[in-house]
This record gives structure tokens, C-alpha cells and sequence, in this order.
């Protein structure tokens, strides 16, 4: 495992660089990411540019035999730029410029902006190149999905309309545009959704608009790519990923680019409730499955969070340490931490790095110089792969179309994944989180949660898989509705409901409020120990046509009417299974179906890990390495009679 840091010598007085790095050396980090806000001191004036500055930063990391990720600046254009060319600026749905003086304000569509880019693109990896410290290149910083509402992007999102439907009649009879008055009849009344309420706007323009938003940011992508590539034709090229509101298509954001990576910032408090322990995981499991390899971390948490909100608490002894293992057990092989020092100035002054204001080392520096001689410990464990049978099916227009349309209180997209995986994880079975429209050959369990858009690919992918012996977990809001977000006139699940066995006579969305759940699988009640658990959030009244019953509404709670109801099934298909989850329950519901589910298939689990505490297994040859990593405030005891201390993570190597 490779261990460093993100600097920002830009940020510091000259004669800090050598100290600097000379502490990495001596505490072992063996790689920095610089330049990812610095175009100002690289190019202060328009064409003019100054490397010297960096010229001297690469030669210091270069002497001590410390590698480079160099980073495109593009995220933070200078002051210049904006004075000279405003329509460089990005507009908000409002129709108003997004003030400046911040970052990420600029319109990555832009003819000048990309001008603009491509010189300091050009410039800088000219410059770079050949240097064999330079590892990879980062492309901006933490990209959304482009919601740029400025001419240029408005007609980019109309020229993206007429390139999929032809005409404006064509999109009416998509959209089924006949609802209040929303035909169009020419091009130029083809707009972005403004910043009015969203959900009193036509859903299937808002769907689109969300996929061309992403799309268009892809197309940033592929341009600094391609401006990268003129000038350097191998080194690797990543962006780094996150979750924020306008999420981009990650499979899309990344197709071109060699390795994903991610900015990883776990709680330095964890939750009381046990749903969220698996959370982490969650994120690192979905970062692996975008290009189903091994990925990086490009900033890993450090020290308190602030800045945007009210600081965090610090991380606890054994979270640096243990945060950045369980990324790498989750297959980063390479951990870059996020910052250095913390900035003295600018409006980030109050995220901390692993050193203070202050520039003494103290407890988190320690902790960091343990982590990394620990990963020393472990780079024979390099490139060793995850391979595991159970899949989570992720799709970006999923996770578009049940923000831009709630479906229950309470009810989100990636919440409903995470019941699934935190289940199997609690069970010590890995679980891949990967494209809906991914091949499948490689699993023997895929959940497919709330496919509310269908999608021809997947459906096929899924009846294959249970014909060939798979088995299928389908959820409530499943086949909902088509590709141009408009409801399917059929009985749900709709296009699958020959899969499922089962029909929805109705349902109800009863959000916060709960409903007894009995369950009538001897198999199932016997893991789970009791026979009563709870329906929420969503509840599918289901009519079983060749599906036998899992499950009912039982006689208590929000919904008397359909107690006895069918509200979990499980249809034999082909040679495999579908099992039908028709609502939301409790966690240990979950828990126990899963085992359930693994049992019925023979996938190997443990029933013996403590709450909290998470197994991972990377492969490479004949060698493999167990991770046991504790992911809770207070110590636990494992199977091999181990006790693992909060955040401690476990290697135990086998031949
Ligand atoms: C990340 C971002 C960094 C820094 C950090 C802490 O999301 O990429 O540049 O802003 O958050 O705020």
C-alpha cells in the first residue's frame, strides 16, 4: 500500500518546501498531488507563465525519490480570466453568473474557458512530461455533473435533444408531452428545467437534463484528456470522484480514464444507530465496482473537518490509521491524505490536514507516520483483487429520477442499496456495487433494488442470470416506469413481473409509519429466530402468480387492510431464483434474508462477526490476505480470538 499526502506549496513560504519534504521522506510518504488550485501563480497574467516556482517543488520531491501526481488547475481559474472574459462564468438555474472569488465557478462548455484550459494544460504537462516522478495526472477537482444554465450550455443541452430524438414531435411523443400544454412545436422552445419548483416541471425534461448534464461534463473530461494525452502519451489520468448533489454517471465519468479515484472522508463520529457502520464500506465497495478494478484514494480524512459547516470532531485515536486500511482492504492500493498542514489562510483555513496551523507534529502526525510504515508492511498485497458473488446493481438514472421525484418520506436511492449491503457485509460476504447495465457473469447473487426506470439491457441481463442460475433480488419500485421517465400502463412490476411471480395489486406509500411484517418462510424464520418483523417506508401488496410467499402483513399497524397480504416472494425461473422484496423493513430483516439468500445459493458467510466489524479478501496468485477491520468506537473480539480496538484493522495472510 502506497501512502501520501495532497500539498499546496503555492499556499506556503518558499523556505517551508524542503522541511516539508523532508519530513515525508523521514516518516515515509511516497507520493504528493500538487497544483490542483495553482493556476494563478502559473500563469499570473494571460500567456505568461511561471514555472519556475514548481520547477523547484518537482525537484524537491524528485531528489528524495518522492513521486508526483500533477494536477490540471482548471478548477480555480484566475482572477484575470474572470475580469477578462465573463462569459468564462458559470449561471446558476436561476439565470443569474454564480459570483466569483470561489472555485468550481466556471463553465466547463465554454469555447474560452477551453481555450484557456488546453494552453495550461499544454504548458504545464510540456513541461512535466518526461520527469518519471510524475505518476499521474489528476484532471480538475471533484467535477458535478454540469448544471450550467449559460447560453452556450443551453444550446448545448438542445443540440443534445435533437441528436437523440430527431424532432420536437419526436420528444412530445416521449414525454407524452400532451400534459398541461407542454408540447413543443419548434427547437428554441426546447429549455434546461429553471430554478423553479422541480417537481411541478415535466419529469422527463428534468431526467434528460440530468443525463446531458452529466453527459457534458464527461465531455470535459475527455477534452483535458485529450489535451493531456498530445503531450503525454502514457502516464495514468484519473479524476477525483465524490458524492455530491449533482452526481455525474460514474461508469461514463470514467470509461476513458485510467483508474478511479476517490475523495474519502469518513465520520470522525459514527452514528449511534448500527444502520449506518457499513456506510464507508458502501462507498468504497461502489468506487471499486465503477471500473470493477482497484482504485485510489486521493484524499483521505486527516484531521477535524470544517469550513462549510461547523468543525467535526477531530478523528479518534486509530482513525487515521484504520480509515485509510479499510480503503485499502477494499481494494485502494494507493491512500493520499488530505492535507498536509491545515491552510492558515483562505476559506478552507479550518479542514485540517495531519499537521495543525501551528506546523508542530503531534498525535494525528504519529498516528500518520504509523500508517505509513504499516502499509510497508503490506505492498506485497499490491494489486491483489477483490472477487466476490454478490452484486449491487447502481444506475445513475435511478439515482436522478428518485431525487428528482420522492417516492415516500423517508425513501432515497443509495438507502435502499445500503440495506442490501450492509446486510451481506454484517454476514462477512463482500459485495461488489457495479452499473446496472454490467455484465453479470461473474456473480452468483445480484440485487437489482428499486430499478424504478427500466432499462431493455438490464431486464435481459437479469432473466439470463436467473435462467442460468442466479439468483435475483428485485425490489419494490421496480419497472416502474420507461427510459423517458413516464409510468409503464401495466401491473407492476411490469416488465418484470414473469420474473418475479407476482403481480402489485396496489401499493402504499406509508413513509414514516410501520406495518407489521410476519414472516412465513420456514428457512427464512428460522435464521431470523422470531417470526415478526417491520414493513416501512413502501408497501407493495402483492398477488403471487407462480411465487411462493416469504412473507405477509401482519395484523398490526399502520395498514389493517391488506394484513395477510403477500409482502416478500421468491419465484423459481430457469435454473436460478427472483426473490421479490415488496417493501422496506428493519435492519435485522434484512440481515436475516440475506443469510437466508446465501444459504439458498451456497455462497460462504460468517455468522460470527461482531456488529460493526467488516471482512474483506483480496487475491493475487495463490496468495491471498483476510482484512478484519473493526469499524466501531469500542473494541471487539473476532473469530480468531483476536480483539481489535476501535478503527483496528487485522491482516492475516494465507499461502
Ligand atoms: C474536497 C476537495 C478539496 C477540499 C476538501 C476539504 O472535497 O476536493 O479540495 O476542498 O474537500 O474541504
Amino acid at each position: 500500500m502506497r501512502i501520501g499526502v495532497d500539498y499546496y506549496p503555492e499556499q506556503w513560504d518558499e523556505t517551508m518546501w524542503e522541511q516539508d519534504a523532508d519530513r515525508m521522506k523521514e516518516i515515509g510518504v511516497e507520493i504528493v498531488r500538487v497544483g490542483e488550485f495553482a493556476w494563478s501563480r502559473m500563469e499570473p497574467t494571460e500567456g505568461v507563465y511561471d514555472f519556475a516556482w514548481l520547477d523547484r517543488v518537482v525537484q524537491i520531491f524528485t531528489d528524495r525519490e518522492i513521486d508526483l501526481v500533477l494536477c490540471t488547475p482548471t478548477c480555480t481559474p484566475p482572477q484575470w480570466a474572470f475580469e477578462k472574459y465573463p462569459e468564462i462564468i458559470q449561471v446558476g438555474a436561476d439565470g443569474a453568473k454564480i459570483p466569483i472569488g470561489i472555485r468550481g465557478h466556471r463553465c466547463v462548455t465554454n469555447a474560452t474557458y477551453r481555450r484557456l484550459c488546453e494552453k495550461i494544460i499544454q504548458a504545464l504537462v510540456e513541461r512535466y512530461h518526461d520527469n518519471p516522478r510524475i505518476i499521474a495526472y489528476q484532471i480538475d477537482n471533484e467535477v458535478e455533473a454540469n448544471h450550467c444554465r449559460c447560453e452556450e450550455c443551453t444550446q448545448g443541452f438542445r443540440a443534445w435533444m435533437q441528436k437523440k430524438y430527431g424532432t420536437p414531435q419526436a420528444v412530445n411523443a416521449a414525454y407524452r408531452n400532451t400534459v398541461w400544454s407542454g408540447e413543443y412545436s419548434s427547437w428554441e422552445e426546447v429549455k434546461p428545467p429553471t430554478a423553479g419548483v422541480l417537481q411541478w416541471q415535466n419529469p422527463s425534461l428534468t431526467l434528460d437534463y440530468n443525463r446531458y448534464a452529466s453527459d457534458s461534463i464527461v465531455d470535459y473530461i475527455e477534452f483535458q484528456r485529450q489535451c493531456i494525452r498530445k503531450w503525454d502519451a502514457t502516464v495514468p489520468i484519473t479524476t477525483n470522484n465524490w458524492f455530491c448533489e449533482n452526481m455525474p454517471d460514474f461508469y461514463d465519468l470514467f470509461e476513458h480514464l485510467d483508474f478511479v479515484s476517490y475523495d474519502n472522508y469518513p465520520l470522525s463520529v459514527l452514528p449511534e444507530d448500527e444502520e449506518s457502520l457499513y456506510s464507508h464500506a458502501f462507498h468504497l465497495d461502489l468506487m471499486r465496482g465503477i471500473k470493477q478494478q482497484n482504485f485510489w484514494i486521493m484524499e483521505q480524512l486527516s484531521g477535524a473537518m470544517g469550513s462549510w459547516m461547523p468543525m467535526s470532531p477531530t478523528p479518534r485515536p486509530g482513525m487515521i490509521r484504520g480509515y485509510a486500511a479499510q480503503a485499502f482492504a477494499h481494494g485502494a492500493d494507493t491512500v493520499l491524505h488530505f492535507r498536509w498542514r491545515t491552510a492558515c489562510s483562505g476559506a478552507e483555513m479550518y479542514w485540517h490536514g495531519i499537521l495543525d496551523h501551528n506546523n508542530v507534529p503531534g498525535r494525528r502526525y504519529r498516528e500518520f507516520a504509523e500508517l505509513c510504515s504499516w502499509a510497508k508492511k503490506w505492498k506485497e498485497a499490491e494489486g491483489a483483487v477483490i472477487q466476490n458473488e454478490v452484486a449491487i446493481l447502481y444506475g445513475s438514472a435511478q439515482e436522478y429520477a428518485f431525487k428528482l421525484q420522492h417516492q415516500a418520506e423517508g425513501m432515497y436511492y443509495l438507502e435502499q442499496l445500503k440495506l442490501f449491503h450492509d446486510a451481506f457485509t454484517s454476514i462477512g460476504v463482500g459485495v461488489d456495487i457495479i452499473n446496472e447495465t454490467a455484465s453479470l457473469e461473474q456473480y452468483r447473487i445480484v440485487i437489482a433494488p428499486t430499478l424504478l426506470i427500466t432499462n431493455e439491457e438490464v431486464k435481459d441481463h437479469l432473466y439470463h442470470f436467473a435462467e442460468d442460475g442466479g439468483s435475483v433480488v428485485l425490489t419494490n419500485r421496480c419497472g416502474v416506469k420507461d427510459s423517458y421517465n413516464c409510468c409503464i400502463m401495466q401491473a407492476l412490476p411490469t416488465v418484470y413481473e414473469e420474473l418475479a411471480g407476482v403481480r402489485v395489486e396496489e401499493y402504499d406509500a406509508i413513509g414514516s409509519h410501520e406495518h407489521d411484517l410476519q414472516l412465513c418462510d420456514s428457512a427464512w424464520k428460522q435464521v431470523h429466530g422470531e417470526q415478526s418483523a417491520k414493513a416501512m417506508q413502501w408497501c407493495d401488496i402483492l398477488a403471487p402468480t407462480t411465487a411462493k410467499t416469504m412473507a405477509v402483513y401482519g395484523p398490526k399497524g399502520f395498514s389493517l387492510f391488506y394484513g395477510g397480504r403477500a409482502a416478500v416472494t421468491c419465484n423459481e425461473y430457469g435454473e436460478g431464483r427472483a426473490y421479490y422484496v415488496g417493501t422496506v423493513m428493519n435492519r435485522s430483516a434484512y440481515h436475516s434474508l440475506a443469510q437466508t439468500i446465501v444459504e439458498e445459493t451456497g455462497v460462504s458467510y460468517r455468522n460470527d462477526l461482531p456488529p460493526g466489524v467488516e471482512v474483506t479478501v483480496r487475491k493475487k496468485g495463490q496468495k491471498s490476505w483476510t482484512f478484519v477491520f473493526n469499524n466501531t468506537m469500542h473494541s471487539q473480539k473476532i473469530w480468531t480470538g483476536d480483539v481489535l480496538q476501535p478503527f483496528e484493522m487485522q491482516v492475516y495472510p494465507e499461502k
